[in-house]
Order: C-alpha cells, then structure tokens, then sequence
C-alpha cells in the first residue's frame, strides 16, 4: 500500500541555504528592508512567515509600507481567477515604482508560479520581475534570492520536490496565535480545484515534529495554534491519523486549538469523539460543502452527498451541543440548474452555518470542470450569488441568537473598528466578540457575556 510518509523529509539547518544566507548578509550592496505581500489562504499566510523568516536572517528588516522596501515579494494565489488578477495587478504597480527608485527589487511567489505557462508569462510581459518561484522551492529561497543579487537577467525557479522542510526560519505574525502546518498538498482532485496541480501531493509531517513545534509555542506563552492543511482528516504520519493528533496535542495544554480544512468525505467518528472529549479543542469545525446538489457533488468529485454531509453535520452537532459550523459554497459550477442552485440554498437553510464563505465558480485551465459543458453566463451567476449571500445572512443572523446570554472566552485579537474603548476578538466557537477593553487586554483570553447582536458581531460586556 502507498505511504503518505513516502516523502523526503529535509532538515533546513542542514542544507546548503545557510550558507547563502551568511553571503547574502554579508554583502555590502544589497537590499535592506523588504516587504511581503501575501494573497490567499491561511497556508500561503504561513508561507509568508517562513520567507519573512529567512529574510530577516539575510539581515533585512521589514518595512511597514510596501513601496519603501528595497525588495517587495508577492506571495500569490490562483484558485480563483480574481486573486491572480488582483495579484498581477500590483505587481504592474510597482513598476511605476521602480521608475522613481530602480534600484527597487520585485520578486513573485507562491501558488501561481507553480501554473504551468505562469513563469514564460513573467518573462514576457512582467520582464521587470527580478525573482520567481513556486511553492515547492520556498525553502531554497535564500538561495533564488542571492542568484538574483549576482545575475542580471531573472530568476525563474519552477520546479521542486515534494518534500518537508523542517526547522525553516519563521518570523510569526501573532505571538498569542500561531500557525502549525501539520500537512502540504492535496490528492482529491474536485474538478473544480488547482491547489493539487500548485501544491503537490499531500505529505505529513512527523507527528513528533508537530508536538515538539506545539511545546515551543506553549513555552513561549502561544495561547491558540492552528492546524492547517488542505484536507487535515487525511493526516497519516506512519499510520498515526488526525484523531490521535489532536488527542497528543491536546496533552500538549496549549489552552486553544483550531483546524483547518476538513473534508467531509473523510471526516471520522473517532474524530467527533476527539472534538468531544478533548479540553483544549475549541468547537468549532470548518466544513466545505460546495453545493447542496448530489448531480453537482458527483461531478465536483467530491465523494459525499448531501444526506451524507447533513448526517455529518447532525453527529457533530449531537457530540458538541452549540458547536460553530461553518462552510464554502461555489454557486456556477458547469450545468448547474436553477434547481441545483435551490438545493444548496436549501441546504444552507436547513443547517444554518455560523458563517460560510460565498463563491462563483471560476475556470481553472487544467482542472476538469474548465473542460466541461455548461458554463454559466455572468449574470446568472452573480444574480445566483447575491441571493445565496443574503440568505447566509438571513440564516446567520438567526444562528447567531443562541450565543445571546451566552458565556464565551475570548482571544482579544486588537481594537474593534467601532471605537477605541472597545477591543475585540473571537470567541470558543469561531464567531467575532467585541468587548470594553484596553490594548492591556491584546493577547488575553477574557471571559465574557454575550449581551447582543450587531451585524456579523457578538457584543458582551466582561465577567473580569
Ligand atoms: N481544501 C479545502 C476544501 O476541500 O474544502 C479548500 C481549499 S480552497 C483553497 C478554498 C475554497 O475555495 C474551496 O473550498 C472552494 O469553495 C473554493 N474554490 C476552489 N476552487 C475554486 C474555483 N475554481 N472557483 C471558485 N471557488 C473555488
Ligand atoms: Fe481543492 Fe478539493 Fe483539495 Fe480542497 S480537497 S484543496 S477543494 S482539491
Ligand atoms: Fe491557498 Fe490560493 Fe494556493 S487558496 S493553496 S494560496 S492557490
């Protein structure tokens, strides 16, 4: 049988990327301050944090304002057409940029270099681009970035294996919150889908090396960890799967614990269970539906229908009484009839999600839907989806009643854009609190009462 732990697992400590580190430090004439942009999901977020990381051990500082940097680098996206354009907008921004200060470096990174065709597009019409690479070559960046420091032409760096990268530099976003990749790259396949063409195939980390990860942040005063990956109930780690992940990281006694991406088609009993038994699992729980349609579902291969996901919904609710639920929804997928498109808002209406992110389909060269029949026009398709924001809204809005006279605990996350007394943060179950607070109260965890509802927002006064 296939392992998942197949995959080399490097140590970046030991590779030969220190030693273009220490030249790159040590150069007189190179960039001082840099800036990274980063686009799409919390992976790429991560991503950043690892670049950012490496640079600052290149002797770069960050510069708060993007167009002052010595060195700019996108981190982009492509799993929908708009986060590429948006992406390869500002990189055309910047040229005019660098009219004013030519000695301005541009690098561009991430998902969309891994597209096939991107990086021949890079050197033809963004040819001021000093640096590219995909995501298989994050870790050799100090290298890419010292190559394109001595060379006059561009960088372009698209291949790359499958591997884990261990012990990579990281300079964190949040030192109340973190990030732990338990796993990379993905092997479903939906038609809809290019992460698994951009991200390779999905890949464990050791589970050791995750716990010894997860000790660090606790000693360092981390009050919430998130583990991500595309598909984190396929975690296997010499057999070990992500019930027992959660199970030893839960030992670990870092107060809160989240996960995503769940797929519904592998979420188990044993790990309802965890969710229930576990202390430090908050409950909440990131569930991708797509659609509400069994044709759209066989087609967006996605292994489950809609009896199966509403059952799935049904145990958790049952194991963890109030727990927050929330989803993505893809409205236009190729063929999808007016009463296709009623059976996901119907399905919407029946579970109630807590908040669910809203999408037009969008073709992706290579995937299998892009080849199918059936596209939808544009204006069925935004018509379609502003009736399924506002239903989400409608369904939310009553969803969110039964946290009012609620105990929560919140992570105060920074000022609610209201007003300078108050400060706000998310709750156990994924929804945002705002409270009266201070800047004191920035990475505690307050309890609270929930005494109100404004928009998408819990209002509650404190129980300190
Ligand atoms: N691995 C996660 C899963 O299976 O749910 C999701 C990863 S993807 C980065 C996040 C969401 O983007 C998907 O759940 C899907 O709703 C949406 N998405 C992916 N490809 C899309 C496409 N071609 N058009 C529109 N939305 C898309
Ligand atoms: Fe894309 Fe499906 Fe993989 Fe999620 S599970 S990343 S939607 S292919
Ligand atoms: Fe994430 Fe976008 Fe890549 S959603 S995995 S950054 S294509």
């Amino acid at each position: 049988m296939e392992t998942k732990n197949r995959f080399k697992e490097l140590n970046y400590q030991e590779l030969e990327q220190r030693q273009y580190i220490e030249d790159v430090r040590n150069m007189a004439q190179r960039p001082r301050t840099y800036h990274v942009v980063t686009y799409g999901c919390q992976m790429n977020a991560h991503d950043s944090e690892k670049l950012e990381g490496m640079l600052e051990e290149m002797g770069l500082v960050r510069a708060e304002v993007r167009d002052e940097a010595d060195f700019v680098l996108f981190n982009t996206c492509c799993v929908r057409d708009n986060a590429e354009r948006r992406a390869l907008g500002n990189v055309t921004w910047l040229k005019e940029v660098r009219k004013q200060r030519p000695d301005l470096m541009i690098g561009v990174c991430g998902c969309m270099i891994q597209e096939p065709g991107m990086a021949e597009k890079i050197v033809k019409q963004y040819g001021f681009v000093d640096l590219a690479f995909g995501t298989a070559a994050l870790h050799r960046f100090p290298e890419l970035f010292w190559r394109a420091l001595h060379e006059k032409h561009v960088v372009i760096e698209t291949g790359g294996d499958d591997v884990i990268v261990e012990q990579m530099p990281v300079r964190r976003l949040r030192h109340d919150a973190a990030y732990i990749s338990i796993m990379q790259g993905c092997n479903n396949f939906c038609s809809f889908c290019i992460v698994p063409y951009v991200r390779g195939r999905e890949r464990s980390r050791k589970m050791e090396r995750i716990l010894h990860e997860a000790r660090m942040l606790k000693e360092q005063g981390c009050k919430e960890i998130m583990l991500l990956g595309q598909n984190v109930n396929s975690y296997d780690s010499d057999g070990t799967g992500f019930p027992q992940l959660l199970t030893a990281l839960d030992e670990v006694g870092i107060e809160r614990i989240r996960f995503m991406t769940s797929h519904p088609k592998d979420l188990s009993d044993d790990l309802i269970h965890v969710m229930a038994e576990a202390e430090h699992v908050l409950p909440q729980f990131h569930l991708p539906v797509q659609s509400g349609d069994d044709d759209i579902l066989r087609r967006m291969n996605r292994h489950y229908d809609r009896k199966h996901y509403l059952e799935k919904v049904r145990r958790l609710r049952e194991a963890v009484p109030g727990i927050g639920l929330t989803t993505d929804l893809i409205v236009a997928f190729p063929g999808e009839t007016e009463e296709q498109f009623e059976n996901t808002l119907s399905l919407v209406q029946e579970v109630g999600f807590d908040s669910a992110f809203t999408f037009i389909y969008s073709p992706r060269t290579g995937t299998a839907a892009a080849r199918m029949d059936g596209q939808i026009p544009k204006e069925v398709a935004s018509e379609r989806i502003q009736r399924l924001i506002a239903l989400q809204e409608t369904c939310q809005r009553k969803a969110m009643e039964r946290f009012v006279h609620m105990k929560e605990s919140v992570l105060v996350e920074g000022f609610s854009r209201r007003s300078s007394e108050e400060v706000s943060g998310r709750g156990k179950h994924g929804v945002s609190v705002t409270l009266p607070g201070t800047e004191a109260d920035v990475g505690k965890i307050v309890d609270v009462t929930v005494t109100g509802i404004k928009q998408n927002t819990l209002i509650a006064s404190r129980l300190d």
